[in-house]
């Protein structure tokens, strides 16, 4: 049903999310270490879901009976200048997520592949999500700035995130 080139991408894509899971598990540690538990958790959850996006795609793959390929994933980076730079850091991630979506989604459109269209479509809508939520907390950090008080209230605000399972692509 799908091309072997759409597959190749799809595989290449479940690479793409497990890596932002360990980039973004990466963030959440640096917070953790400095006992910022609220941003900490905000990140591991948005680990979390980024595993999920990854199954997603394993999920379909199977499901238009391609074969799934497991593929390496790079070390991400530990260590961050200051908490500006590590929503930094994850709003351009979203960045480079969403065009490597669009990248798959162009191409299946080019060979007329409507089935991998709608099913990236769910991505799609994510990625405006994500990209939204991510720009927002790079202005919040601004605004934050220096001061011990907003940053506590923007932990405790953080903390508030609780992950939420959503249902497979099927
Ligand atoms: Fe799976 Fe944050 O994109």
């Amino acid at each position: 049903m799908i091309s072997e080139k759409i597959a190749q991408l799809l595989n290449a894509q479940i690479a793409n999310e497990q890596y932002a899971a360990q980039y973004y598990l990466s963030m959440s540690a640096w917070f953790h270490t400095r006992d910022l538990d609220g941003i900490a958790n905000y990140f591991r959850v948005q680990s979390k879901e980024e595993l999920m996006h990854g199954e997603k795609i394993f999920d379909y793959i199977l499901d238009v009976g391609c074969e799934v390929q497991m593929q390496g994933i790079e070390k991400p980076p530990f260590e961050f200048e200051n908490e500006l730079d590590v929503f930094e850091r994850a709003l351009a991630h979203e960045k480079l997520v969403t065009k490597s979506i669009f990248e798959i989604a162009k191409v299946a459109t080019e060979e007329s592949d409507f089935a991998t269209v709608s099913f990236l479509q769910w991505f799609i809508n994510e990625q405006v999500e994500e990209e939204s939520s991510a720009s927002l907390l790079v202005a919040k950090i601004k605004r934050v700035k220096d001061n011990t008080s907003a940053l506590y209230l923007f932990d405790q605000e953080l903390a508030q995130r609780v992950f939420v399972e959503v249902p497979s692509a099927k």
